[in-house]
């Protein structure tokens, strides 16, 4: 480490920025958020709209004020755009004994100014000792995605009762068992979902020894494609202490729970309720008061299709903090993939989405005259086996036999299949292309689109196209 890394305290510092142009003003950007006096020495002039920008935060000053500047400065950042002014304001700092930076000249530098991830009272510097800014940074976004944005607001919520908990837990041991429950189980999750209050009042029972329960996250997993889950989602896969999760959550998030974490697959197939829905209820439950961290990790999005209402009812009715955290539905997955715009202008207005679950050798339960109507889309659920009662009925009702109907099967997966066609040849296109599912039916006029082919799919996986 040739660098150290250090904070310096900036209330009531003082500091000189050499410069007029963008550089010197991100670099007072920065410095705009510390409570330091900030001054800018320029030379001729000065970037349209910066003075305004940092209006009575910053005082503009010639050159030949930049003497008495430096005279009191913590340290100075010089990033002038001409290199006449670049020698001259390193001199000067020189002179006076201050630390400096030189924007893109490392070995001038006294200090770099690292790469930094802002989040209230936390904040991550990442250097590379100036030689690969650019790499610091990308591993600063990555940092980003991990570090929820409410982090600042749980650690000044902490910082103000440190000394409460301080004199109401004296065991050092005791005491670092509390903060490890209030940082990281459910008041922290709390305080991340800005529910500040909730959080304090977590911290305050759990200061009195009351008894410390977990919290239960009804997160979607999405489609199947990694990359789609959602930046809450992977955080809390990494913090879980137990995920229970569905048969259609893809293999490869299945892999991006944490390590340690205790995995429990409680997934349905089509017939074959392996465990059933009451008792998913219990073991959440039953987790969630052992006081760990639960998540119950479900495909596409927990409240469609998905049981996650029923869930969420029997959680919280146990007295057990719950959340859900949406996912991309499958619908919206597939219809990505294989290029359909669900809804369009001119070709359709509205959007129903429907489930073609029925009854062994039955029928779907869906209003068939409003779903006949032209100019809408239709997207059916659990609809493989039921497909061709589903173009029967629909067909019976109004709808065009020729409608345009697309199948996607394991959608944003590499096994994707997507199919097109008309509704009269719906279950023809099933049965032909072997689809077993899981798949999304599209039925309506988006669905023949010229584009809607998967040649703008995303990216990851391949894709098969057949046409009736
Ligand atoms: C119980 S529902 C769950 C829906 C889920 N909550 C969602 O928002 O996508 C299961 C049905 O979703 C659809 N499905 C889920 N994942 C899919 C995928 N990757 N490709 C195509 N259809 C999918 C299928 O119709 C499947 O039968």
């Amino acid at each position: 480490m040739r660098q150290f890394p250090a904070f310096f305290n900036m209330d009531d510092a003082r500091v000189v920025v050499f410069g007029g142009g963008e550089e010197a003003r991100r670099k007072v950007r920065l410095l705009a958020k510390t409570s330091a006096q900030i001054t800018v020495i320029i030379g001729k002039d000065i970037e349209p709209g910066f003075a305004e920008e940092f209006a009575g935060r910053i005082t503009i000053a010639p050159q030949s004020e930049a003497g008495p500047a430096l005279d009191v400065a913590r340290f100075a950042i010089v990033a002038c755009r001409l290199c006449a002014n670049t020698e001259r304001s390193i001199e000067w700092a020189r002179q006076y004994g201050v630390p400096l930076n030189v924007v893109d000249r490392p070995e001038l530098c006294d200090f770099t100014v690292p790469s930094i991830l802002d989040r209230g009272e936390i904040v991550a510097a990442i250097g590379s000792n100036g030689s690969a800014p650019v790499l610091a940074k990308s591993v600063r976004s990555k940092l980003e995605r991990l570090l929820p944005a409410r982090t600042g607001e749980l650690a000044e919520l902490a910082g103000r009762l440190r000394p409460e908990v301080k004199a109401a837990i004296p065991d050092a041991k005791a005491r670092r068992e509390f903060w490890e429950y209030a940082l990281n189980g459910k008041p922290a999750e709390l305080a991340y979902a800005g529910e500040l209050d909730a959080a304090e009042q977590a911290m305050r029972d759990a200061m009195k020894g009351s008894r410390r329960t977990g919290i239960v996250h009804l997160v979607g997993a999405g489609p199947g494609d990694p990359e789609l889950l959602t930046v809450k989602a992977l955080r809390l896969l990494q913090q879980a202490d137990i995920v229970f999760y569905d048969r259609l959550v893809s293999a490869e998030i299945v892999d991006m729970i944490r390590r340690d974490a205790d995995r429990v697959p409680v997934g349905k197939s089509k017939g074959n309720h392996s465990v059933p829905q009451e008792e998913i209820h219990e073991l959440l439950i039953r987790a969630a008061r052992e006081g760990k961290r639960v998540v119950r990790l479900k495909g596409g999005d927990p409240f469609i299709f998905g049981r996650g209402g029923e869930e969420l009812e029997a959680i919280q009715a146990a007295g057990i903090e719950a959340f859900v955290v949406p996912g991309i539905s499958s619908a919206l997955g597939c219809a990505a993939s294989a290029g359909v715009p669900l809804t369009h202008r001119d070709h359709a207005q509205s959007l129903t989405f429907v489930t073609g679950h029925a009854k062994k050798g039955g029928v779907p339960d869906l209003d068939w005259e409003s779903l006949a109507r032209p100019h809408q889309t239709v997207t059916v659920f659990m609809g493989v086996g039921t497909a061709p009662t589903i173009a029967d009925k629909l067909i019976e009702a109004g709808r065009a036999p020729d409608t345009p109907v697309a199948v996607i099967e394991n959608g944003t997966l590499s096994t994707e299949i997507q199919v097109f066609g008309i509704l009269a040849e719906l279950p023809d296109l099933i049965e032909q292309n072997a689809i077993k599912g899981p798949a999304l039916l599209i039925i309506g006029e988006v669905a023949g689109l010229p584009f809607a082919s998967g040649a703008v799919g995303l990216s990851g996986g391949y894709t098969q196209e057949i046409y009736a």
